[in-house]
């Protein structure tokens, strides 16, 4: 309604409302390094096109005469109400679209009403962000080589107010992204997207004793984002030089390089999780139904149902098609998230129909950040849940629940 009646205001969108539209301008609004950044996918790209292709197989069955002058999109989650399903995905080193990002972000997220999900790559130290965030936050953890830090990090959330945890599991090693690479380009080798450890006092202490100590050996096998510093310098070594003339003194990028990711994270670690913080647990990166299983038994409170748009496996399963498996698998034991490849409120309104809680949006709102800043995010954002609204209307659906779906063409074989 309110969208509509500001177009008949004459009110001009900021950002353009169509995905194809908005994207096209993002690019022409971008450096070279974020586009290649944030469009970016691993390898071929493939998973990227399927997460679309699967939304395409997927269509909305309308029914009509039923009556749905009210719908309603709300739901619960984790003891809050939202007003509509949806949230706003971590995206790391946002900085590189524009300063204080986070901040714009968080603000942007507030206005639309929808909650954001603080990257543990974010620009901003949480506690930064967290007052920006009017409509609620959740922390995004990466699981550190060092507990000290992962502890940290948990309680600093705790401390801010973060309404959930979601631990990233599909990027305990970075993926294989040629764009990246052809531009001899890794954002936290810059110093963008660390400002979780700068601000945190047990990176703090971490780094002296780099700084102090002897040469020491990692404390888990080395990360492989040194290797991949070192295949850059390999083939850029102008650009991998330029890449470390960052402002952090070297003791804390060669601090960060050991401790931001545990490559060998297992299902012990998550059972632990549980005594470490009172915070409900999310598992990003669940796709396989079994996966699912695994992590109700470990006690979490969620799961997102990600490919990391892409960015990760690729020849990876699109995870709408993955969606109801994991849903059967979990049943209505906890909440089940969805994001990867959401474009508009359509999309939501599949991945709801096929039983998602909620949803995250990603790349749509880095585009709106870049063109217009909070304003733009906001505008993205209220855009796909207006758009939500209206295709329940027209489906005849006074709530998701009532969608009706019919899937077309080969799905990918659930496991
Ligand atoms: C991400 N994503 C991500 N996920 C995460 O858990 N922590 C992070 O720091 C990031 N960083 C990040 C940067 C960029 C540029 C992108 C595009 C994505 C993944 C993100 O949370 C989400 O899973 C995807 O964005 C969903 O795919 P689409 O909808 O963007 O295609």
């Amino acid at each position: 309604d309110e969208v509509y009646r500001g177009g008949i205001a004459g009110r001009r969108p900021v950002v353009p409302t169509a995905f194809p539209a908005l994207e096209r301008r993002a690019r022409r609004a971008m450096t070279r390094r974020a586009w290649a950044y944030v469009a970016g996918g691993a390898g071929s790209e493939e998973t990227v096109r399927a997460n679309r292709a699967a939304f395409d197989r997927h269509r909305i069955v309308p029914r009509v005469l039923r009556g749905v002058g009210e719908r309603d999109t709300s739901v619960e989650l984790f003891g809050r109400r939202l007003d509509a399903p949806v949230l706003l995905a971590p995206i790391g080193a946002l900085d590189l679209v524009s300063r204080q990002a986070d901040l714009a972000v968080a603000h942007g997220a507030g206005e639309a009403g929808v909650p954001m999900i603080v990257s543990n790559q974010a620009g901003h130290a949480m506690e930064d962000i967290a007052p920006y965030a009017t409509a609620g936050w959740w922390f995004q953890l990466y699981w550190s080589t060092s507990d000290d830090l992962v502890d940290s990090f948990l309680a600093r959330a705790e401390a801010a107010g973060a309404g959930a945890v979601v631990v990233t599991l599909d990027t305990t090693v970075l993926g294989w992204r040629p764009r990246d690479l052809d531009l001899g380009h890794l954002p936290f080798a810059r110093g963008l997207g660390i400002a979780q450890y700068t601000s945190d006092p047990v990176f703090a202490r971490l780094t002296r004793e780099t700084a102090e100590g002897p040469a020491r050996p990692a404390p888990r096998p080395t990360p492989t984002a040194v290797r991949t510093l070192l295949e850059i310098s390999r083939h850029h070594p102008g650009r991998f030089v330029d890449n470390l003339r960052s402002p952090l003194p070297r003791a804390a990028v060669e601090t960060f390089l050991r401790v931001y990711s545990r490559p060998t994270l297992s299902w012990d670690d998550i059972a632990t999780l549980r005594s470490r913080t009172r915070l409900p647990v999310v598992l990003k990166g669940v796709l396989h139904p079994d996966d699912a299983r695994r992590a109700l038994d470990a006690g979490v409170d969620g799961v997102l149902v990600s490919n990391h748009g892409g960015r990760q496996v690729d020849g990876s399963v699109a995870t709408l098609d993955l969606l109801p498996g994991v849903v059967d698998a979990v049943g209505d034991r906890v909440p089940v998230l969805l994001d990867s490849g959401v474009r508009s409120g359509a999309d939501v309104a599949r991945a709801l129909a096929l039983g998602a809680t909620a949803v995250c949006l990603g790349r749509p709102f880095a585009y709106g950040l870049a063109l217009a800043g909070a304003a733009g995010v906001a505008q993205v954002t209220r855009d796909v849940l207006a758009e939500l609204d209206l295709t329940l209307a027209l489906a005849g659906a006074r709530s998701p629940g009532d969608l009706e779906l019919a899937s077309f063409g080969a799905a990918e074989p659930a496991a």
